[in-house]
C-alpha cells in the first residue's frame, strides 16, 4: 500500500475543507430555502444552528478522523470494539456513494449551462430573454434528455477523478489552492455588480431585515437540514480530511473557520441572487429551479443595457457553480476512495478508478430517471428522488446522530481530551462546551430533523 500523506499546509488544509463544505448547498440550495423561509430571519435561524450544531458536529468528525488517522471505515474500527459503533464510517461511505450518485447529475447541469452561457453571444443571449418560457423548455429538455446530462455526468466525474488520483497534497490540497481564491474573486466581482441592479436595495432588505412572523417550527427544520447538507456533515467526510491533518492543526479553530467561509458564500449567493430576482420581480421563494431556471433570464434583464457585461455576469455565475460543486465533489470522491484504498490495499489509482466508473454508473442512472427511466420508481419515487430522499433526509441525519452519541458517550475521553486540546497546548475548560453541546443538544436535535425527514414531524 502507498505511504500515507497528510495535508501540506494549514492554509490548503483550510482551504480544501472549506472546499469540501462550500458547493451546490450554498449557491443552489441556501437561497431557495432562505426565500422560502422569509430572508433575514431564516439567515439568523441558519447562523444559530451552525453554531450550536454545525461547530460541534464538525469538531465530532474532526476528533475521529485525526485520532484514528485512517479512513472513516477504519476509524471507527480504531476507535472501539464495539461492532456496532464499527459500522458508522460504513454508512458514512455508504451515504457517500449515494450523495455523489445524484450530485454528480446537478453537477453535470452546471456544467452545460457554462458552456450554453459561453457559447451564446450577448445579442443572442438578449433575444432568448425576451421569449417566455425558453429557459424552462432548456432545464426541461436538458434534464430529460437522454445523452447531454450523461455526457456532462461523465465529464465531471473524470475532472473529479483527475484531481483525486494525484493524491491529498498534489491532487485536493493544489486543486483547492488555486480554484478556492477564484471562487472568492468571483463572489466578490458578482457581488459589486448586484449592487448596481434596479433590485438591489428591495433584494438586500429582504435578504438582512429580518421578519419573524413568518418563522414557524418548519424554518427552524428547514435550517437544521440546510445546516447539516452545507457543511458536509454526517457521512465521514469531514473524518476523512481530518485524518490527513497534522497533529498540530486546532481543530476548533478550523472548523470556527470551514463554518464562517461556508456562511459567508452562502450570504455572499443570496447577495447575489436576490438583487437580480427582484430587478425583475419573480418571487424569491422560486424553489429549486431559481438557479437554472429564473437566474439566466434575470442577468440579461437586469444588466440589459450593456449587454456584453450580462454575458460576462452568467459566464461568471455559471462557472462560479462548477468550481464550488467541483471542490465539494472532490471531497465526496475521497471518501470511498481511501476506503478502498486501505481496506482492500489497492493502489490509490485503482481505488479512483473503481469509484470513477460507479459514479458514472450511478450518475447515469440518477439522470436517465429524469427521461427515458422516468417509469422505474423506487419507493414511488424517481431513482434522482429517491436517492436525494434517502440520503438527505434519512442517511446523513442517522450518520450525523451516530456520530454525536459517539464521540459524546462511547469514545474514550481521555482520547477526545486529548484531540480538542491538542495534548493539552488549549486549556480544557475554554472547549468543554463542545462535549456538553454533542451529549445533551446536538442528539435531541438530530432526533427531530430525523422524524421531519421521515415526515413524522
Ligand atoms: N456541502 C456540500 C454543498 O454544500 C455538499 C456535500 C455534502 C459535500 C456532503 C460533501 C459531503 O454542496
Amino acid at each position: 500500500m502507498e505511504k500515507r500523506k497528510d495535508f501540506a499546509s494549514k492554509m490548503g488544509m483550510v482551504l480544501a475543507t472549506a472546499g469540501s463544505a462550500v458547493g451546490l448547498g450554498n449557491i443552489w440550495r441556501f437561497p431557495v430555502e432562505a426565500g422560502n423561509n422569509g430572508g433575514a430571519a431564516f439567515i439568523i435561524i441558519y447562523l444559530l444552528c451552525v453554531l450550536t450544531l454545525g461547530i460541534p458536529l464538525i469538531v465530532a468528525e474532526f476528533v475521529v478522523g485525526r485520532a484514528a488517522h485512517t479512513n472513516t471505515a477504519q476509524a471507527y474500527k480504531r476507535l472501539t470494539r464495539n461492532t456496532f459503533w464499527q459500522q458508522t464510517g460504513r454508512l458514512g461511505i455508504i451515504t457517500g456513494w449515494l450523495i455523489m450518485g445524484y450530485y454528480v447529475v446537478v453537477s453535470g447541469w452546471t456544467l452545460a449551462y457554462f458552456l450554453k452561457a459561453l457559447a451564446t453571444p450577448p445579442t443572442i443571449a438578449a433575444h432568448i430573454a425576451k421569449q417566455p418560457g425558453y429557459w424552462s423548455d432548456f432545464f426541461n429538455e436538458l434534464t430529460s434528455d437522454a445523452l447531454l446530462p450523461v455526457l456532462c455526468v461523465i465529464a465531471f466525474a473524470l475532472m473529479s477523478h483527475f484531481i483525486i488520483v494525484r493524491g491529498v497534497e498534489k491532487g485536493i490540497e493544489r486543486f483547492s489552492k488555486v480554484m478556492m481564491p477564484m471562487l472568492f474573486i468571483l463572489l466578490i466581482v458578482l457581488c459589486i455588480c448586484s449592487f448596481f441592479t434596479p433590485g438591489a436595495k428591495e433584494g438586500l432588505t429582504f435578504l438582512f431585515r429580518p421578519d419573524f412572523s413568518q418563522v414557524t417550527f418548519g424554518t427552524l427544520l428547514s435550517a437544521l437540514g440546510q445546516a447539516f447538507f452545507s457543511l458536509s456533515i454526517g457521512m465521514g467526510c469531514l473524518c476523512t480530511y481530518a485524518s490527513y491533518f497534522s497533529r498540530d492543526t486546532d481543530l476548533l479553530g478550523t472548523a470556527l473557520k470551514v463554518a464562517g467561509i461556508d456562511s459567508l458564500v452562502a450570504i455572499m449567493a443570496g447577495i447575489i441572487i436576490f438583487p437580480a430576482v427582484f430587478s425583475v420581480g419573480i418571487r424569491p421563494d422560486a424553489g429549486a429551479s431559481l438557479v437554472f431556471i429564473a437566474l439566466p433570464s434575470v442577468f440579461q434583464e437586469a444588466f440589459g443595457a450593456f449587454p456584453w457585461l450580462a454575458y460576462a455576469v452568467s459566464v461568471m455565475f455559471y462557472f462560479l457553480l462548477l468550481l464550488a460543486t467541483l471542490t465539494s465533489l472532490v471531497s465526496l470522491h475521497e471518501v470511498p476512495t481511501a476506503f478502498l484504498a486501505e481496506d482492500f490495499r489497492m493502489k490509490r489509482r485503482t481505488a479512483t478508478t473503481i469509484v470513477t466508473l460507479s459514479v458514472i454508473v450511478i450518475g447515469t442512472l440518477c439522470s436517465l430517471s429524469m427521461g427515458p427511466l422516468a417509469d422505474w420508481k423506487l419507493f414511488g419515487k424517481s431513482i434522482f428522488d429517491c436517492l436525494d430522499w434517502v440520503s438527505a433526509n434519512v442517511l446523513l441525519v442517522v450518520g450525523g446522530g451516530l456520530i454525536t452519541f459517539f464521540v459524546g458517550w462511547k469514545m474514550e475521553s481521555k482520547t477526545l481530551r486529548d484531540e480538542l486540546t491538542n495534548y493539552g497546548n488549549y486549556p480544557y475548560h475554554t472547549r468543554k462546551w463542545i462535549i456538553v453541546l454533542l451529549r445533551w443538544f446536538v442528539p435531541f436535535v438530530i432526533f427531530l430533523i430525523f422524524l421531519s425527514g421521515i415526515g413524522v414531524l
